[in-house]
């Protein structure tokens, strides 16, 4: 796990642009494995904003994101399909046949099912997670086996307070989500964790301690060969 500590959530933002960049330079078809929540806003702003200098295209990159709300419409302001589009996919040249999202507005089996179907015949070059403050990656939630393959999750209470942020209240916050599973998530050929604040700093602590426990998911990513950590200096704090 190679660990990159930045000074400020700008530059994590930059950085983690950088690394995708990069890759669709190396890759201009590469398939990109996105997350959503509040971590990545600031580096698909980077991204955009690359787009529309010219320096890079989407026009020939897949998309599988991570996760998607049970029950909620894909128009709902607070769907993670609402929030790709606003924060990147209506900026871009990506073909909208390239674009892969969970499909949770109904039969939530069948839906992850079907997804995780269509990533069992994918390979993802990039992965980009976030971290719940619980340790989950996707919505994984602690004690899920490290073997689950794509499913309908039931949201840990801890996950349904801190995303309540985004809500009007917490009984607006789904119950349920369809999510990667970990052994998808860990079958990207290279995967890039971004930790901000100082709200993570305990939960970067933990993943830190290199302990390898189904109680935090995160902690999976120590037994993959390609992980970069990029962590600003709030969420590194308590390492020193
Ligand atoms: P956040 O969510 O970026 O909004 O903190 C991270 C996550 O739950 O994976």
């Amino acid at each position: 796990m190679k660990i990159v500590v930045v000074e400020n959530y700008e530059k994590l933002s930059s950085e983690a642009a950088r690394i995708i960049i990069n890759q669709l330079k190396k890759k201009p078809d590469s398939v990109l494995g996105l997350a959503t929540g509040g971590t990545p806003v600031g580096m698909y702003e980077n991204l955009r904003k690359a787009y529309a200098e010219g320096e890079v295209s989407f026009k020939d990159v897949k998309t599988y994101n991570l996760d998607e709300y049970c029950g909620i419409d894909p128009k709902h302001p607070q769907s993670y399909h609402y929030y790709m589009h606003q924060n990147l996919f209506d900026y871009i040249d990506i073909k909208p046949e390239n674009v892969h999202l969970p499909s949770a507005s109904e039969n939530w089996e069948n839906a992850a099912k079907a997804y995780n179907d269509l990533l069992n015949q994918t390979e993802i070059d990039l992965q980009v997670l976030g971290i719940g403050s619980n340790g989950h990656i996707g919505f994984n939630e602690p004690g899920t086996s490290f073997e689950q393959e794509t499913f309908v999750v039931e949201l840990a209470e801890k996950t349904r307070l801190d995303n309540q942020r985004f809500f009007n209240s917490l009984d607006e916050v789904p119950r349920y989500a369809i999510t990667m599973g970990i052994k998808n998530i860990m079958q990207a050929k290279q995967i890039l964790l971004l930790i901000s604040g100082k709200n993570k700093a305990e939960t970067a602590k933990r993943l830190l301690e290199g302990k390898v426990s189904n109680d935090f998911p995160a902690s999976v990513l120590h037994l993959h060969p390609n992980v970069t950590v990029i962590l600003d200096e709030d969420a590194y704090g308590l390492q020193k």
